[in-house]
Parts: C-alpha cells; sequence; structure tokens
C-alpha cells in the first residue's frame, strides 16, 4: 500500500505534487548490490540497502529494468513487462522492495520501455510465425524490403548504437521476407504505435505496476515512439541534424507522441493524489520542443540533458539554466536536473577529462585518461549546484561516492552493444555500470558475498567504498548527506533563482530560498561576499573568506552577536 502522501511519512512526500522538488536515485540493480552471490546485483541486494538510500536523504529511487530480458541490451530489450528476470529476482521480491522503501517514506519509480521489445517478447515471436499483412506483424514495424526482390532496407534509418535500423528476417516458408525496424540493437524491434493493441497492451503495464504500489514511471527513449508516416529517408546529413531541432529526424520527437503521454496522465490521475509521475527520457532539442512533453496534461519531469552535457563553463552553464528554467517554467513544470546515469561517462570523470562536453561514447585504457582528482573536485562543485536548483534531481548510484568512470576495463569482458554495434569505434556504457564498492576490504569490495562482480571493479575503488566514507568528515557520501539535508531544510528544490552579480563572469552566484550559492569556475579563488557564513561546501575552503577554484559553497546570512 503506498504512503505517499501520509501525514507520517517525510515533509516532501506529503504534498500531492512531491515530485517536483524530489530527489531521484537511480538504482542500476545489476550493478547496486548482489543477495544471492552470483556476482550479478538483484532486488533482495537493493531491499537491503534501502535504509543506506533513506539515510542518504532521497525522496525515492528509480529502477532501471529488472524484467524479464536476454539482457541483449542490459535489460533495456524486454520479453515480458509484467515479470521479473530470475537473475534479478521474482515478483515476491519488488513487493518487498515497494513495502520497505514505503516503510523508510521512498518513492519507488521503474522503467518503462515502450518503444521496442526484445526479439524474444512472445508478441515478437507470433509476429515472425504469423507472416506478411497479419495482426501480428502490425505491432511491429514490418516493411518489405526495396530492390527487385526486396533485398535493401525500406529506408536508409541508422540504428542509435551503429550499424543499419532495419534487419530483414526469413519467413516461415524459409524464404528471406521482410524488413523489421530497430532504432537500437538487432535484438530490440521497434513496436508500431499506430497500433491499436501496443497502446491498450502499454496502458494495461502501467496498471500492472501503479496496482503494485510503485510512485511512477521514467519513461525510455520518450520521444522515439512515433515515427514520421510513410517512413521517409533521412535526407540531413549528421553535420545538419546537429545543428537543426531533433524532429528533423523522421524517428524522432514526432508530434503523434504527445497524445500517448496524455492518455498516460489521464491514467495516472486515477490513481492519485498523491501524483503518480511519468519522467522522460527524451534526447530533444530545442528546450522549446522539450517542454511540450512537460505542459500541465502531459508528463510531469523530464531530465535536462542539456545540463548533463554542459562544458565546465560558467557563462554557458548559466546559458543552459536560464533556458531550462524559463522554457520548463513556461508550462508550469519543475525541471529535473541530472548529472550522470547509465549512458553516460560518469561526472566525475567526465569533469576531469580534456573537453569535459557530453562523453557518451565511454572511455578505454588507450586513451587519454581524466584526471581523477580535478573530476572529482568539478563533481562535488557541480552536485552542489545542481542540488540548489528549483526543480527535481536525479542521482546515478555510486556518484554520491564520488565514484569515477572504470576507464580501463578490458575490451573482452565489454557487454554493450554501442561497443559491438559502433564495431568497436566507441567503448561504449560499460564503465559506469561497473558493480558498486560498499566496502573497502571486502572481496568484490562487498558488492556480493562471495566477492563475484559481473564486470570487474578497479583496484582504486577500495578508495570510494561506501564504509571507507562513512562518518568521514569532508568524504563525498557525506557532502550528500549533508547537502541533502540543507537542501529539504531550506526547500532549495522550490525556490525561485535569483543570478548576482559576481566579481568574475567566471563564478556563478545566486540566491534562493534566503541561501547564496557559489561556483568558482575561474582560475583564481574568489572573495565570499561580506554579511554571509558557509553552510555547505563542496570541498575545503584555503581561508574563511575565499572560495577555491572548482569549489561550489552554499552561504547563509552570518548570525551577528550581541
Ligand atoms: C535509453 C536507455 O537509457 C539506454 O540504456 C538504452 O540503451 C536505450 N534507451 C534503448 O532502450
Ligand atoms: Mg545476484
Amino acid at each position: 500500500m503506498l504512503r505517499l502522501g501520509r501525514p507520517d511519512v517525510k515533509p516532501t512526500l506529503r504534498e500531492r505534487d512531491w515530485w517536483r522538488d524530489a530527489v531521484i536515485y537511480q538504482v542500476y540493480p545489476r550493478s547496486f548490490a548482489d543477495s544471492d552471490g552470483d556476482g550479478t546485483g538483484d532486488l533482495p541486494g537493493v531491499t537491503a540497502r534501502l535504509p543506506y538510500l533513506a539515510d542518504l536523504g532521497v525522496d525515492g529511487l528509480w529502477l532501471s529494468p529488472f524484467y524479464r530480458s536476454p539482457l541483449a541490451d542490459a535489460g533495456y530489450d524486454v520479453a515480458d513487462y509484467r515479470d521479473v528476470d530470475p537473475r534479478f529476482g521474482t515478483l515476491a521480491d519488488v513487493d518487498t522492495l515497494i513495502a520497505r522503501a514505503d516503510d523508510l517514506g521512498l518513492a519507488v519509480l521503474v522503467d518503462l520501455v515502450p518503444n521496442h521489445s526484445s526479439d524474444q517478447h512472445p508478441w515478437f515471436q507470433a509476429a515472425v510465425a504469423a507472416g506478411p499483412g497479419s495482426p501480428e506483424r502490425a505491432r511491429y514495424l514490418f516493411r518489405d524490403g526495396r530492390g527487385a526482390t526486396g533485398e535493401l532496407p525500406p529506408n536508409n534509418w541508422r540504428s542509435g548504437f551503429g550499424g543499419p535500423g532495419w534487419t530483414r528476417i526469413t519467413e516461415p516458408d524459409g524464404r528471406p521476407g521482410q524488413w523489421y525496424l530497430h532504432l537500437f540493437d538487432v535484438h530490440q524491434p521497434d513496436f508500431d504505435w499506430t497500433c491499436p493493441d501496443v497502446r491498450a497492451e502499454f496502458e494495461s503495464v502501467l496498471r500492472f505496476w501503479l496496482d503494485r504500489g510503485v510512485a511512477g514511471f521514467r519513461v525510455d527513449v520518450a520521444h522515439g515512439l512515433i515515427k514520421a508516416p510513410g517512413l521517409p529517408d533521412l535526407t540531413r546529413t549528421p553535420e545538419e541534424l546537429a545543428t537543426l531541432p531533433t524532429h528533423a529526424s523522421p524517428f524522432w520527437d514526432q508530434d503523434g507522441v504527445h497524445e500517448v503521454y496524455a492518455a498516460w496522465r489521464r491514467l495516472l490521475e486515477s490513481y492519485g493524489p498523491p501524483d503518480r509521475v511519468l519522467c522522460a527520457e527524451a534526447w530533444v532539442s530545442p528546450p522549446e520542443r522539450m517542454a511540450r512533453y512537460l505542459r500541465p496534461e502531459e508528463m510531469h519531469q523530464g531530465f535536462a540533458f542539456d545540463f548533463l552535457g554542459c562544458r565546465w563553463d560558467a557563462t554557458q552553464l548559466r546559458q543552459v539554466i536560464d533556458a531550462e528554467l524559463h522554457t520548463m517554467g513556461a508550462v508550469g513544470a519543475p525541471s529535473t536536473w541530472v548529472l550522470s546515469n547509465h549512458d553516460v561517462v560518469r561526472h566525475a570523470s567526465r569533469l576531469g577529462t580534456a573537453d569535459p562536453g557530453p562523453v557518451t561514447g565511454g572511455i578505454r585504457a588507450g586513451d587519454p585518461q581524466p584526471d581523477r582528482a580535478l573530476g572529482l573536485r568539478r563533481a562535488r562543485a557541480a552536485t552542489l549546484l545542481m542540488l540548489a536548483l528549483p526543480g527535481a534531481a536525479y542521482l546515478y548510484q555510486g556518484e554520491e561516492l564520488g565514484l569515477p568512470e572504470h576507464t580501463r576495463l578490458p575490451d573482452e569482458v565489454r557487454e554493450d552493444p554501442v561497443w559491438v554495434r559502433s564495431e568497436h569505434a566507441h567503448a561504449g556504457r560499460d564503465g559506469c555500470r561497473v558493480p558498486i564498492p560498499w566496502s573497502a576490504q571486502a572481496p568484490g569490495f562487498g558488492f556480493s558475498p562471495t566477492g563475484a562482480t559481473w564486470l570487474p571493479q578497479p583496484p582504486e575503488f577500495a578508495e570510494y567504498a561506501a564504509d571507507a566514507q562513512d562518518g568521514v568528515p569532508g568524504s563525498t557520501v557525506e557532502l550528500y548527506r549533508a547537502a541533502l539535508r540543507l537542501r529539504r531544510e531550506h526547500r532549495l528544490g522550490r525556490g525561485r533563482l535569483a543570478w548576482v552579480s559576481a566579481m568574475s563572469s567566471e563564478v556563478l552566484a545566486f540566491d534562493t530560498c534566503g541561501v547564496r550559492v557559489m561556483v568558482n569556475l575561474s582560475s583564481e579563488t574568489a572573495a565570499l561576499p561580506d554579511g554571509w557564513s558557509v553552510i555547505c561546501q563542496s570541498g575545503p575552503l584555503e581561508s574563511a573568506d575565499a572560495v577555491p577554484v572548482d569549489t561550489a559553497v552554499w552561504l547563509a546570512p552570518a548570525r551577528t552577536c550581541g
């Protein structure tokens, strides 16, 4: 039974619109905590660590997919939307997890993957078996090929992971047959969202999880469900696309997606109050197009990926923050900040590279290696900036430990389809998915009782282990705990940001909820203003009146004695 909204839970979760300033912690179940010793994280492992999350001070967690899946794309290839993969546990384990989270006042969001299923999904298997023109095929995007014998793909679309976006099947009679679209891996056929079966099925899946007590859904590839009618060729070059709105691609951000989310919103409303939420994973630009997903009758949150991808540059960060607050504010939506997730290089490493922009392709041993100390210093400052901004925020497991990317994974252990389909041009995302270090001295750093880990951990993870930081003043986990506590006390997520002109354009300074925030991105120390005292700092201060380079502080008006 979902307790959100009851008077005995945390103040932020008592409100109907608790999600507007919630901090949600992303759990990647495979790599969070392993309970049974097989080296793969699982749901009982998550449940056992829920007190750690409550103690950290987050409002809830989002679980990346744990559904039945061949794990061709780490679970984003779902074979059964209503069941748990045996590697992760059982439905009873989900119920236990939700009940325990509920006791601790934590909301549980699950991942919904509506753009594509696994090729092992019974619907896809039935579609292949049923033949061209059948109702079973109409649930996916099957088309005849071009060329004299249909030997060419129906159009020129490419997979986001590299390689062609179409694969030809062998028909049940053994002849070469139709092609199916997969915007991602060959094992992830795209649904046809113009088919009523697909819409009805996903509404039923939403109800299945809402009835089990989830507080909402992170919606995978939310901008991809609808394709331009007729599936026209992509006529733009990659260089042109980089400068055009996302919907210049005939498979992204098509207007038809919005009626899907409006229908889901109505469905979710029937479960509240408090609100059950939809969070869009939509890589859409410009921000005005992103805001369309967050209109009052659609989704509640959408990740601010422009913030995640922004360079460590005060002017650019300020522009991104202003654009985000302005465009989301115009539709009454909170901004939803994020710095790391399971698809990008961890921000503690990204910000330690020579060009800390959007690093999504991964880092290999032979590549220039990030500066760990620089990256961590900036990451802690970036986090303090993020947690002071008005709106909601998502954290990715391990970032509260300052965990770096594993940048020297042996190539032979890489599993990400990005690595395979890019023909090794991109390292892929395995480096940010390495099992979490809980305990510096234990085998596998305490990830699993046997010490087994599905990906190897680098030896330096010992320094970042949770138990090595617990209670240690100045440690990253203690910084997160302090920042989350102060954020809640001051209700920073509900604030209004007012920029303060700083001494340098490379110092970001703003006031919100009576707190002044300063982030020094310049190459010199920045003086602290008179009349304010430090209540939270991302790193050591060399003197009481100055903020060091790559450091952020939160300030409160100084109390005067006497
Ligand atoms: C976005 C997910 O975050 C990513 O991990 C996945 O590979 C793609 N969507 C395809 O589902
Ligand atoms: Mg396990």
